[in-house]
């Protein structure tokens, strides 16, 4: 957990004053694999690894942002911000700026504190925790209100337009909208949700194959792009498809074979994992985890033959959690090539399932994986005031 006192005096120490503190979590995506971006379902939860944003007002025009993890700071004149970016940790905050800046909101001169727990490059959406921490510190030295599903979009804007990175809007707006204990589905389209309780007697385990994967450029651009041909090729013959959410496995049937045959398997992957993420939803809100899991195993295949986005690491990690008692269920978690596999382990079995896995996977790959216990947790909120009153937890 991290130490908001200890970020406070960070900060104050550097800075000269007391801030006020935000926080923003990670997630981890229980089921809907790049589904977002076709406008279909996705159901995630929030974890409690986090970034936290310390942020006080400046009276010298600049804009100071210092990263704990990187050990760097940036200073810039607010008049001065820049409007690309360079590939470096500071994309993430500098890119809120630029899109507040679109929808008119003044910036004020401020220092801003990150410091942050969620493990970097492992698919647990550290990124969209520093956008939206970020986006909420500055908000609150603006008059503006703008309501959490709308700071998930702008934080999206942020990454698509200034990071460079084509993602949908799962990561946000779990880190927005996320509830303690609750898993959230998500329909993209509509942005409506409904939470689903986790059981109290379930724990989330996630498993660090420690394979790093990277969004900006890359693979994930690569198959979106593959997404939008197949896409283009049934809006071709039933126009009323603008986006894969709107096609199903008959469409499929019909035209697939005028695709390349990986577009295919992309489209079939993302219309197959639309269904199974809306079933996984009525599993878990029946209460009936032994559906739940078996269509986590399912999205794990697809993931793995039909998106071809998971790797040999990852597929070890899944098929030996698939032995062990007291696992519900187990896939592959966030963009894929590499990260971390989601686990729905049993309270009672989880401590033996995760010395387990981790022995085994030392034993197949060489590799010491990380591995947490998450508890699902809630979306982004102020946690202290400026004057050091610590706020009610949620
Ligand atoms: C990343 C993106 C999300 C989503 C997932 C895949 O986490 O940021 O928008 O597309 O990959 O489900």
């Amino acid at each position: 957990m991290l130490d908001v006192t200890a970020t406070r005096s960070l900060h104050s120490q550097r800075f000269g004053q007391s801030p006020a503190v935000f926080t923003a979590p990670g997630r981890v995506n229980i089921i809907g694999e790049h589904t977002d971006y076709a406008d279909g379902f996705v159901m995630p939860a929030a974890i409690d690894f986090a970034t936290l944003a310390a942020i006080s007002p400046r009276d010298d025009g600049a804009v100071v942002i210092r990263s704990v993890n990187f050990d760097e700071e940036v200073t810039y004149p607010v008049s001065g911000l820049p409007a690309k970016g360079s590939h470096q940790w500071r994309d993430y905050p500098l890119g809120i700026l630029s899109v507040l800046r679109e929808e008119g909101i003044q910036i004020p001169p401020f220092s801003l504190t990150l410091n942050g727990d969620v493990p970097i490059g492992a698919g647990l959406s550290s990124s969209a925790s520093i956008e939206v921490a970020s986006m909420v510190a500055v908000l609150s030295l603006t008059p503006a209100e703008i309501p959490m599903t709308r700071v998930a979009q702008l934080c999206q804007r942020a990454e698509n337009h200034f990071v460079g990175a084509s993602t949908g809007i799962m990561d946000q707006f779990i880190a927005c909208c996320g509830e303690k204990d609750h898993a959230l589905l998500l329909d993209c389209r509509s942005l409506e949700y409904r939470l689903a309780p986790i059981p109290p007697d379930i724990s989330l385990v996630i498993a660090n194959s420690m394979v790093k994967h990277s969004h900006a450029g890359g693979e994930y651009n690569t198959r979106r792009a593959e997404v939008e041909e197949g896409t283009a090729l049934l809006h071709s013959h039933r126009p009323e498809i603008k986006l894969l959410r709107d096609a199903t496995p008959d469409d499929l049937a019909r035209w697939g074979q005028e695709m390349r045959p990986e577009v295919l398997k992309r489209c079939r992957h993302i219309i197959t994992e639309n269904i199974r993420t809306v079933a996984a939803a009525d599993a878990l809100e029946a209460g009936d985890l032994k559906t739940l899991g078996r269509l986590m195993y399912e999205a794990h295949a697809s993931y793995r033959d039909d998106f071809e986005a998971s790797c040999p690491e990852v597929d070890i990690l899944v098929d030996l959690a698939k032995k062990e008692p007291g696992c519900i269920g187990a896939r592959l978690t966030g963009g894929g090539f590499g990260g971390c596999t989601i686990n729905l382990v049993e309270n009672t079995a989880a401590s033996a399932f995760s010395e387990h896995l981790r022995a085994g996977y030392l034993d197949a790959t060489g590799i010491a994986a990380d591995i947490y216990l998450c508890h699902a947790s809630a979306g982004a909120h102020q946690i202290s005031t400026s004057k050091g009153e610590i706020l009610f937890a949620k």
